[in-house]
Protein backbone atom coordinates (compact mmCIF):
# COMPACT_ATOMS: atom_id res chain seq x y z
CA UNK A 1 0.00 0.00 0.00
CA UNK A 2 1.14 3.64 -0.75
CA UNK A 3 1.32 6.37 1.48
CA UNK A 4 -1.73 8.05 0.51
CA UNK A 5 -3.86 4.72 1.05
CA UNK A 6 -2.71 4.50 4.30
CA UNK A 7 -3.79 8.51 5.23
CA UNK A 8 -7.09 8.10 3.42
CA UNK A 9 -8.19 4.85 5.34
CA UNK A 10 -6.96 6.57 8.47
CA UNK A 11 -8.58 9.49 7.84
CA UNK A 12 -12.04 7.91 6.72
CA UNK A 13 -12.47 5.05 9.54
CA UNK A 14 -10.36 6.38 12.50
CA UNK A 15 -11.09 7.93 15.53
CA UNK A 16 -9.36 11.58 15.16
CA UNK A 17 -7.67 11.67 18.58
CA UNK A 18 -4.06 11.54 17.84
CA UNK A 19 -3.10 14.78 16.75
CA UNK A 20 0.13 14.96 15.24
CA UNK A 21 -0.09 11.78 13.11
CA UNK A 22 2.97 12.73 10.72
CA UNK A 23 2.31 11.54 7.44
CA UNK A 24 4.62 8.70 7.68
CA UNK A 25 3.50 4.64 7.46
CA UNK A 26 6.82 2.88 9.10
CA UNK A 27 6.23 -0.87 7.48
CA UNK A 28 9.69 -2.53 8.88
CA UNK A 29 12.23 -2.38 11.55
CA UNK A 30 15.43 -2.84 12.25
CA UNK A 31 18.00 -2.17 14.80
CA UNK A 32 17.67 1.75 15.41
CA UNK A 33 16.28 2.25 12.03
CA UNK A 34 12.54 2.26 10.78
CA UNK A 35 11.83 1.82 6.87
CA UNK A 36 8.10 3.57 5.78
CA UNK A 37 5.93 2.43 2.88
CA UNK A 38 7.84 4.50 0.09
CA UNK A 39 11.39 3.04 1.19
CA UNK A 40 12.93 5.47 2.90
CA UNK A 41 15.15 4.76 6.28
CA UNK A 42 14.87 7.06 9.43
CA UNK A 43 16.92 7.06 12.38
CA UNK A 44 14.58 5.67 16.05
CA UNK A 45 15.40 8.71 18.57
CA UNK A 46 11.70 7.89 19.59
CA UNK A 47 11.48 4.19 20.48
CA UNK A 48 7.43 4.17 19.80
CA UNK A 49 7.83 6.82 22.99
CA UNK A 50 10.50 5.01 25.19
CA UNK A 51 9.05 1.16 24.19
CA UNK A 52 11.14 -0.72 21.80
CA UNK A 53 14.13 -0.73 24.37
CA UNK A 54 16.21 -3.46 22.46
CA UNK A 55 15.73 -1.88 19.15
CA UNK A 56 13.52 -3.15 16.26
CA UNK A 57 13.23 -6.62 15.34
CA UNK A 58 15.85 -7.48 17.60
CA UNK A 59 17.40 -11.58 17.02
CA UNK A 60 16.59 -12.77 20.30
CA UNK A 61 13.19 -10.86 20.66
CA UNK A 62 12.10 -12.15 17.39
CA UNK A 63 13.33 -15.95 18.46
CA UNK A 64 11.51 -15.80 21.45
CA UNK A 65 8.09 -14.26 20.32
CA UNK A 66 7.80 -16.68 16.98
CA UNK A 67 8.85 -19.65 19.54
CA UNK A 68 6.52 -18.28 21.33
CA UNK A 69 3.33 -18.20 18.56
CA UNK A 70 4.46 -20.86 17.22
CA UNK A 71 2.90 -22.70 21.10
CA UNK A 72 0.50 -20.85 22.56
CA UNK A 73 -0.10 -17.03 23.15
CA UNK A 74 -2.99 -16.93 25.84
CA UNK A 75 -4.68 -19.49 28.14
CA UNK A 76 -5.95 -16.83 30.80
CA UNK A 77 -5.35 -16.52 34.29
CA UNK A 78 -7.39 -19.54 35.51
CA UNK A 79 -4.25 -21.47 34.66
CA UNK A 80 -0.76 -21.32 35.63
CA UNK A 81 1.74 -19.53 33.08
CA UNK A 82 5.15 -20.22 33.11
CA UNK A 83 6.46 -17.04 31.48
CA UNK A 84 4.28 -14.59 33.85
CA UNK A 85 6.24 -16.68 36.77
CA UNK A 86 9.38 -16.35 35.39
CA UNK A 87 9.11 -12.42 34.76
CA UNK A 88 7.70 -11.86 38.37
CA UNK A 89 10.86 -13.63 39.63
CA UNK A 90 13.31 -11.82 37.80
CA UNK A 91 11.11 -8.19 38.72
CA UNK A 92 11.48 -9.52 42.62
CA UNK A 93 14.76 -9.95 41.95
CA UNK A 94 15.88 -7.11 40.17
CA UNK A 95 13.48 -4.45 42.34
CA UNK A 96 14.36 -5.89 45.71
CA UNK A 97 10.70 -6.35 46.61
CA UNK A 98 8.41 -9.22 47.36
CA UNK A 99 5.66 -9.58 44.26
CA UNK A 100 4.24 -9.11 40.85
CA UNK A 101 1.06 -8.66 39.07
CA UNK A 102 0.53 -8.24 35.17
CA UNK A 103 -1.55 -6.05 33.57
CA UNK A 104 -1.38 -4.76 29.80
CA UNK A 105 -0.32 -0.92 30.34
CA UNK A 106 0.67 1.48 31.93
CA UNK A 107 -2.39 3.60 32.72
CA UNK A 108 -3.23 0.24 33.98
CA UNK A 109 -0.54 -0.38 36.11
CA UNK A 110 -1.08 2.65 38.00
CA UNK A 111 -4.61 1.44 38.30
CA UNK A 112 -3.49 -1.17 40.26
CA UNK A 113 -1.26 1.12 42.37
CA UNK A 114 -4.08 3.55 43.43
CA UNK A 115 -6.35 0.42 43.54
CA UNK A 116 -4.32 -1.00 46.15
CA UNK A 117 -3.55 1.90 48.44
CA UNK A 118 -7.06 2.70 48.80
CA UNK A 119 -7.83 -1.01 49.45
CA UNK A 120 -4.57 -1.06 51.93
CA UNK A 121 -5.81 2.13 53.86
CA UNK A 122 -9.21 0.49 54.07
CA UNK A 123 -7.77 -2.21 55.89
CA UNK A 124 -5.53 -0.13 58.24
CA UNK A 125 -7.96 3.18 59.01
CA UNK A 126 -11.39 2.09 57.95
CA UNK A 127 -13.23 2.05 54.37
CA UNK A 128 -12.72 5.53 52.56
CA UNK A 129 -11.36 7.43 55.40
CA UNK A 130 -8.21 7.83 54.19
CA UNK A 131 -8.34 7.21 50.65
CA UNK A 132 -6.25 10.55 49.19
CA UNK A 133 -3.51 10.08 46.65
CA UNK A 134 -1.25 12.90 46.42
CA UNK A 135 0.62 13.26 43.03
CA UNK A 136 2.75 15.80 41.29
CA UNK A 137 2.04 19.19 38.72
CA UNK A 138 3.10 17.85 35.20
CA UNK A 139 2.61 14.29 36.05
CA UNK A 140 1.27 11.69 33.77
CA UNK A 141 -0.54 8.48 34.25
CA UNK A 142 -2.70 7.85 32.03
CA UNK A 143 -5.65 8.22 30.65
CA UNK A 144 -8.48 6.30 32.64
CA UNK A 145 -10.78 8.08 35.09
CA UNK A 146 -8.66 7.57 38.27
CA UNK A 147 -5.36 7.73 36.52
CA UNK A 148 -6.22 10.67 34.72
CA UNK A 149 -7.27 12.33 37.88
CA UNK A 150 -4.02 11.24 38.95
CA UNK A 151 -2.32 13.29 35.81
CA UNK A 152 -1.96 17.12 37.70
CA UNK A 153 -2.54 18.45 34.21
CA UNK A 154 -5.69 20.41 33.40
CA UNK A 155 -5.16 19.82 29.32
CA UNK A 156 -5.63 15.89 30.42
CA UNK A 157 -8.75 16.45 32.54
CA UNK A 158 -10.44 18.84 30.45
CA UNK A 159 -13.95 17.61 29.36
CA UNK A 160 -13.97 14.47 32.06
CA UNK A 161 -15.45 16.04 34.99
CA UNK A 162 -16.68 14.52 37.36
CA UNK A 163 -13.41 13.86 37.69
CA UNK A 164 -12.66 10.90 40.44
CA UNK A 165 -12.46 12.08 43.76
CA UNK A 166 -9.35 11.18 46.44
CA UNK A 167 -6.57 13.04 44.69
CA UNK A 168 -4.68 15.90 45.48
CA UNK A 169 -1.76 18.05 43.85
CA UNK A 170 1.82 19.17 45.01
CA UNK A 171 4.23 21.07 43.13
CA UNK A 172 7.22 18.65 42.00
CA UNK A 173 10.59 18.72 43.58
CA UNK A 174 8.57 20.46 46.84
CA UNK A 175 9.10 18.85 50.13
CA UNK A 176 7.83 21.30 52.02
CA UNK A 177 4.71 21.48 49.70
CA UNK A 178 4.69 17.60 50.15
CA UNK A 179 4.87 18.12 54.05
CA UNK A 180 1.62 20.39 54.11
CA UNK A 181 -0.17 18.31 52.28
CA UNK A 182 -0.26 15.55 54.52
CA UNK A 183 -3.74 15.73 55.87
CA UNK A 184 -5.40 12.75 57.89
CA UNK A 185 -7.36 11.59 54.62
CA UNK A 186 -4.19 11.24 52.96
CA UNK A 187 -2.92 7.32 52.29
CA UNK A 188 0.18 7.77 49.18
CA UNK A 189 2.66 9.76 47.57
CA UNK A 190 2.53 8.27 43.35
CA UNK A 191 5.21 9.73 41.84
CA UNK A 192 7.63 9.72 38.65
CA UNK A 193 11.41 10.09 39.61
CA UNK A 194 11.68 11.02 36.23
CA UNK A 195 8.71 12.81 34.67
CA UNK A 196 8.13 11.87 30.71
CA UNK A 197 5.28 13.89 29.69
CA UNK A 198 5.70 16.78 31.69
CA UNK A 199 9.03 17.51 30.14
CA UNK A 200 11.98 15.43 31.27
CA UNK A 201 12.06 16.50 34.84
CA UNK A 202 14.24 14.90 37.20
CA UNK A 203 12.95 14.32 40.98
CA UNK A 204 15.80 15.72 43.13
CA UNK A 205 17.23 13.56 45.80
CA UNK A 206 16.27 15.68 48.84
CA UNK A 207 12.64 15.04 47.24
CA UNK A 208 12.40 11.36 46.91
CA UNK A 209 14.11 10.22 49.92
CA UNK A 210 12.59 13.10 51.73
CA UNK A 211 9.37 11.46 50.43
CA UNK A 212 10.72 8.31 51.73
CA UNK A 213 11.31 9.52 54.98
CA UNK A 214 7.89 11.37 55.23
CA UNK A 215 5.98 8.10 54.45
CA UNK A 216 7.68 6.10 57.05
CA UNK A 217 7.28 8.78 59.86
CA UNK A 218 3.49 9.01 58.44
CA UNK A 219 2.55 5.63 58.06
CA UNK A 220 2.23 6.01 54.35
CA UNK A 221 2.99 4.37 50.84
CA UNK A 222 5.45 5.64 48.39
CA UNK A 223 3.98 4.76 44.89
CA UNK A 224 6.71 5.28 41.97
CA UNK A 225 5.26 5.19 38.67
CA UNK A 226 7.84 3.93 36.56
CA UNK A 227 5.90 3.27 33.46
CA UNK A 228 8.61 5.26 31.18
CA UNK A 229 11.50 6.05 32.77
CA UNK A 230 11.71 2.14 34.46
CA UNK A 231 12.96 -0.80 32.83
CA UNK A 232 16.49 0.40 32.40
CA UNK A 233 15.84 3.75 30.87
CA UNK A 234 17.83 5.82 33.10
CA UNK A 235 20.63 3.44 33.23
CA UNK A 236 19.51 1.35 36.36
CA UNK A 237 16.78 -0.98 35.92
CA UNK A 238 14.33 1.26 38.19
CA UNK A 239 15.21 4.98 38.28
CA UNK A 240 14.50 4.70 41.85
CA UNK A 241 18.12 2.32 42.46
CA UNK A 242 19.49 5.74 41.97
CA UNK A 243 18.00 7.47 44.65
CA UNK A 244 18.91 4.34 47.15
CA UNK A 245 15.95 3.49 48.76
CA UNK A 246 12.77 1.79 47.83
CA UNK A 247 8.75 2.43 47.10
CA UNK A 248 6.39 0.54 48.59
CA UNK A 249 5.48 -0.62 44.77
CA UNK A 250 6.34 0.50 41.65
CA UNK A 251 4.19 0.53 38.09
CA UNK A 252 5.99 -0.45 34.86
CA UNK A 253 4.99 -1.20 31.18
CA UNK A 254 6.27 0.62 28.33
CA UNK A 255 9.99 -0.95 27.79
CA UNK A 256 9.21 -4.04 29.73
CA UNK A 257 7.43 -5.15 26.67
CA UNK A 258 9.97 -4.26 23.83
CA UNK A 259 7.08 -3.30 21.90
CA UNK A 260 4.75 -5.98 23.53
CA UNK A 261 2.29 -4.70 25.54
CA UNK A 262 2.16 -5.00 28.90
CA UNK A 263 1.98 -3.21 32.87
CA UNK A 264 3.21 -4.39 35.67
CA UNK A 265 3.26 -3.97 39.54
CA UNK A 266 6.15 -4.72 41.94
CA UNK A 267 4.96 -4.09 45.63
CA UNK A 268 6.13 -5.28 48.99
CA UNK A 269 4.74 -8.69 51.03
CA UNK A 270 2.36 -6.00 52.81
CA UNK A 271 0.78 -4.60 49.40
CA UNK A 272 0.40 -7.67 47.86
CA UNK A 273 -1.67 -9.26 50.55
CA UNK A 274 -4.46 -6.50 49.86
CA UNK A 275 -5.48 -7.99 46.68
CA UNK A 276 -7.11 -11.29 48.13
CA UNK A 277 -8.74 -13.63 45.42
CA UNK A 278 -11.51 -11.69 43.62
CA UNK A 279 -10.45 -8.03 44.56
CA UNK A 280 -9.05 -7.05 41.32
CA UNK A 281 -7.66 -9.07 37.71
CA UNK A 282 -7.54 -9.08 33.95
CA UNK A 283 -8.33 -11.55 31.20
CA UNK A 284 -5.30 -10.30 28.90
CA UNK A 285 -2.75 -9.27 31.86
CA UNK A 286 0.76 -11.44 32.23
CA UNK A 287 -0.16 -13.79 28.96
CA UNK A 288 2.25 -15.96 27.69
CA UNK A 289 3.27 -13.91 24.82
CA UNK A 290 3.35 -10.33 26.31
CA UNK A 291 5.28 -12.11 29.50
CA UNK A 292 7.89 -14.33 27.21
CA UNK A 293 8.54 -10.89 25.79
CA UNK A 294 9.23 -9.10 29.15
CA UNK A 295 11.85 -11.80 30.25
CA UNK A 296 13.25 -11.67 26.95
CA UNK A 297 13.77 -7.96 27.37
CA UNK A 298 15.32 -8.34 30.72
CA UNK A 299 17.50 -11.05 29.71
CA UNK A 300 18.99 -9.08 26.82
CA UNK A 301 19.21 -6.53 29.12
CA UNK A 302 21.78 -8.26 31.35
CA UNK A 303 23.51 -10.39 28.56
CA UNK A 304 24.46 -7.26 26.55
CA UNK A 305 24.90 -4.91 29.51
CA UNK A 306 22.73 -2.33 27.83
CA UNK A 307 22.32 -0.63 31.39
CA UNK A 308 25.95 0.36 30.73
CA UNK A 309 25.66 1.17 27.31
CA UNK A 310 22.68 3.31 28.87
CA UNK A 311 24.70 4.98 30.73
CA UNK A 312 27.20 5.52 28.66
CA UNK A 313 25.79 6.28 25.56
CA UNK A 314 23.15 8.64 27.59
CA UNK A 315 26.28 10.58 28.77
CA UNK A 316 27.71 11.14 25.25
CA UNK A 317 24.28 11.99 24.07
CA UNK A 318 23.71 14.70 26.89
CA UNK A 319 27.38 15.89 26.02
CA UNK A 320 26.73 15.90 22.32
CA UNK A 321 23.60 18.09 22.56
CA UNK A 322 25.50 20.28 24.86
CA UNK A 323 27.53 21.43 22.29
CA UNK A 324 25.28 21.82 19.96
CA UNK A 325 23.49 24.36 22.25
CA UNK A 326 26.80 26.05 22.08
CA UNK A 327 27.51 26.50 18.62
CA UNK A 328 22.98 26.59 17.26
CA UNK A 329 21.32 29.50 18.87
CA UNK A 330 18.37 28.18 18.72
CA UNK A 331 19.04 25.07 21.21
CA UNK A 332 18.65 25.94 25.04
CA UNK A 333 19.03 23.29 27.13
CA UNK A 334 19.40 19.83 27.95
CA UNK A 335 17.77 18.10 30.62
CA UNK A 336 17.61 14.00 31.82
CA UNK A 337 19.16 10.87 33.31
CA UNK A 338 20.46 7.99 30.90
CA UNK A 339 18.41 7.77 27.60
CA UNK A 340 15.98 10.17 29.04
CA UNK A 341 16.72 13.09 27.28
CA UNK A 342 14.64 16.48 26.54
CA UNK A 343 16.40 19.19 24.42
CA UNK A 344 15.02 22.46 24.90
CA UNK A 345 14.54 25.37 22.06
CA UNK A 346 14.55 29.23 22.54
CA UNK A 347 11.58 29.61 20.91
CA UNK A 348 8.18 27.41 20.17
CA UNK A 349 9.43 25.04 16.94
CA UNK A 350 9.31 22.10 18.23
CA UNK A 351 6.61 20.49 15.63
CA UNK A 352 8.40 21.89 13.13
CA UNK A 353 11.83 21.16 14.00
CA UNK A 354 10.63 17.36 14.54
CA UNK A 355 9.10 17.47 11.19
CA UNK A 356 12.35 18.82 9.52
CA UNK A 357 14.11 16.11 11.51
CA UNK A 358 12.00 13.71 9.86
CA UNK A 359 12.59 14.74 6.89
CA UNK A 360 15.78 14.28 7.44
CA UNK A 361 15.37 10.77 8.39
CA UNK A 362 15.23 11.35 12.13
CA UNK A 363 12.44 10.75 14.25
CA UNK A 364 12.12 12.03 17.77
CA UNK A 365 8.89 13.83 19.13
CA UNK A 366 7.66 17.22 20.11
CA UNK A 367 7.25 16.98 23.75
CA UNK A 368 6.19 20.74 24.39
CA UNK A 369 5.89 23.28 22.32
CA UNK A 370 9.60 24.33 22.83
CA UNK A 371 11.17 20.90 23.71
CA UNK A 372 11.94 17.52 21.89
CA UNK A 373 12.17 14.11 23.58
CA UNK A 374 15.09 11.42 22.82
CA UNK A 375 14.21 8.55 24.04
CA UNK A 376 15.86 6.07 21.68
CA UNK A 377 16.28 2.04 22.18
CA UNK A 378 18.91 1.07 25.10
CA UNK A 379 20.82 -0.83 22.41
CA UNK A 380 21.61 3.01 20.73
CA UNK A 381 26.03 3.31 19.65
CA UNK A 382 28.01 6.42 19.78
CA UNK A 383 27.61 6.74 15.56
CA UNK A 384 23.72 6.71 15.76
CA UNK A 385 24.25 9.84 18.69
CA UNK A 386 26.56 11.55 15.84
CA UNK A 387 24.14 11.16 13.15
CA UNK A 388 21.06 12.23 15.42
CA UNK A 389 22.67 15.32 16.36
CA UNK A 390 24.11 16.08 13.28
CA UNK A 391 20.45 16.17 11.47
CA UNK A 392 18.80 18.03 14.90
CA UNK A 393 21.42 20.64 13.64
CA UNK A 394 20.17 21.13 10.95
CA UNK A 395 16.32 20.13 11.68
CA UNK A 396 16.56 23.18 14.25
CA UNK A 397 18.03 25.41 12.13
CA UNK A 398 15.54 24.49 9.20
CA UNK A 399 12.29 24.95 11.29
C1 LIG B 1 4.89 7.93 33.47
C2 LIG B 1 3.75 7.38 32.70
N1 LIG B 1 2.77 6.75 33.37
C3 LIG B 1 1.72 6.21 32.72
C4 LIG B 1 1.60 6.30 31.36
C5 LIG B 1 0.42 5.69 30.66
O1 LIG B 1 0.83 4.54 30.02
P1 LIG B 1 -0.09 3.89 28.87
O2 LIG B 1 -0.11 4.85 27.73
O3 LIG B 1 0.60 2.60 28.55
O4 LIG B 1 -1.43 3.68 29.47
C6 LIG B 1 2.59 6.95 30.62
C7 LIG B 1 2.49 7.09 29.16
O5 LIG B 1 3.09 7.93 28.55
C8 LIG B 1 3.69 7.50 31.31
O6 LIG B 1 4.68 8.14 30.67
Amino acid sequence: MKLEEYQQLDETYLVQNYGTRLPIAFVRGEGMYLYDSEGRRYLDFLAGIAVVTLGHSHPKLVAALTDQVGSLIHSSNYFLIGPQAELGKRLVELSGLDRAFFCNSGAEANEVLIKVARRWAAQHWGEGVRPVVITCDNSFHGRTLATLTATAQAKVQKGFAPLMPGFKYIPFNDLEAAGEAVTDDVCAFLVEPVQGEGGINVATDAFLQGLRDLCDERGLLLLLDEVQCGAGRTGTFFAYEQYHLKPDAVALAKGLGGGVPIGAMVCTQDLAEVLQPGSHGTTFGGNFLACRAGVTVVDTIREERLLENCRAIGAYLTQQLEALCDRNPRCAGVRGRGLMIALDLTEEIAAKARDAAAERGLIVNALRPDTLRLVPPLTVQPEHVDEAVRILDAAVSAA
